[in-house]
This record gives structure tokens, C-alpha cells and sequence, in this order.
């Protein structure tokens, strides 16, 4: 038996694609600080040349990334592995003024060969994009970026680019619940057999 979903409900049938794999995207601040944030929307949408698309929040209010990343047309992509996720939903919080969320996650920088925010060390593989396009598509932006430089942790993956499993465990994100005052997000656990529920906030407010 198929559930139509009623009409007045189907802003939800994008959950319907789910589960993604989120990513650590980094920026820099308008006062030359770094950023980082945890996003899923994100897909390659070119081999040659490789290009990423990512749909960021920009109603009602405009995610910080995607202020930095419209301000400097630059931004890191960073893969994270399982072992980062209470970290990952951290880097989503919102911040209070003046909090770096580096600092708060204590994530390690990696300079940047072409772009300055720099990238996290900690994550399996990093690439540096500059921004070809932005399509406002709704209640996201929709931003297209030129790949150009990327690099990868040799133990996390194969010379041609499988995963190296049990060394890399990719992150996969099943869905995410609102309570009144806070969110828990749902992943699938490294075997595949359950789901680890990791709660927001779940530490230092
Ligand atoms: C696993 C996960 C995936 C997320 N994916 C997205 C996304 O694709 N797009 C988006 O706008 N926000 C997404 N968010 C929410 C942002 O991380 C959150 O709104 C964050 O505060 C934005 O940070 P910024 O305003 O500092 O840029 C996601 C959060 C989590 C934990």
C-alpha cells in the first residue's frame, strides 16, 4: 500500500531522499575570522569540470556560511567520518557574537592551498571550492562551485578512491526532529544496524 501525502504536507516529500551525507563546510567571517557549519544539501553536478552544489538556508533568516561564502565566493568542503558527529551537530548550533566555532569544536585547522578558510584536519578528505553561481530557489540558495583543490587521507581511502572501511566509516544522516527548544539528529550507526540519536545542545549550552 503506497500513503499519498496530502498536499498541505508535501514540503515534507523531501525527506523523502533521505538519508545524506553531511558535510563541514568552512568559511571565513566578515571580521576575518573562521566559520565552520554542518550542511547536507550537497552534490557533485560536474565530473569535468568537478563542481559541488549546495543548498544553504536563506529565509527566513540567511544561514552565516551563506553570507560569507556570497561576501568571498570561497568556501571548504570537509569529509567527516562517524567519530565526528557529536562534534558535527555542534557545529551547528548557532553561535553566540564573537564565538568561533573552531575553538568551540575544537577541530584542528588545516591551512588552505588556494583559499583562506582553512580546512579541518581531522576530516577524510577536503576540497577547495570557488563559486560559480547562486540560483535562489526557494527558501535555499543553491550555490555552484568550481572544485579547485582536493586532497584525502591515504588511510581513509584507496588509490582509486574507495572507501577503506573499517578506517573510514562515512557519516550518513537520517533525519532530524525539532523539540520545543532543541533538535536531535539521527544517524545511521557504523555497522548499519541501528541508529545512534545525537541530542542539540548536548553540552555547554
Ligand atoms: C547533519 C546536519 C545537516 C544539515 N544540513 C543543512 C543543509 O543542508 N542546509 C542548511 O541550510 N542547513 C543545514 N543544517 C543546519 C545548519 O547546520 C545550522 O542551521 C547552522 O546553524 C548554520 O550555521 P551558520 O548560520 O553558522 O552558517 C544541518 C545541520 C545538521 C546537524
Amino acid at each position: 500500500m503506497k500513503k499519498e501525502m496530502k498536499k498541505e504536507e508535501l514540503f515534507n516529500s523531501v525527506f523523502l531522499l533521505q538519508p545524506s551525507r553531511p558535510i563541514l563546510c568552512t568559511t571565513i567571517n566578515e571580521d576575518g575570522t573562521d566559520h565552520i557549519s554542518t550542511f547536507s544539501w550537497i552534490n557533485p553536478v560536474s565530473y569535468k569540470p568537478p563542481r559541488v552544489a549546495l543548498a544553504l538556508l536563506n529565509k527566513p533568516k540567511k544561514q552565516k556560511s551563506l553570507e560569507n561564502i556570497e561576501r568571498t565566493g570561497e568556501f571548504g568542503v570537509n569529509i567527516p567520518d562517524m567519530s565526528m558527529i557529536e562534534k558535527m551537530v555542534e557545529c551547528s548550533y548557532s553561535t553566540k557574537f564573537g564565538e568561533n566555532k573552531f575553538e568551540r569544536s575544537c577541530f584542528t585547522r588545516l591551512p588552505s592551498v588556494y583559499i583562506k578558510p582553512p580546512c579541518i584536519e581531522e576530516g577524510m578528505a577536503s576540497m577547495e571550492c570557488k563559486v560559480l553561481d547562486m540560483i535562489d530557489t526557494g527558501d535555499h540558495t543553491l550555490i555552484i562551485a568550481d572544485i579547485i583543490y582536493a586532497r584525502y587521507n591515504e588511510e581513509a581511502y584507496s588509490p582509486n578512491l574507495l572507501i577503506k572501511i573499517p578506517k573510514f566509516r562515512p557519516v550518513i544522516h537520517l533525519q532530524n526532529f525539532n523539540l520545543e527548544k532543541s533538535q536531535v539528529h539521527v544517524f545511521l550507526s557504523s555497522d548499519s544496524t541501528e541508529t545512534v540519536e545525537v541530542p542539540y545542545p548536548t553540552k555547554k549550552e
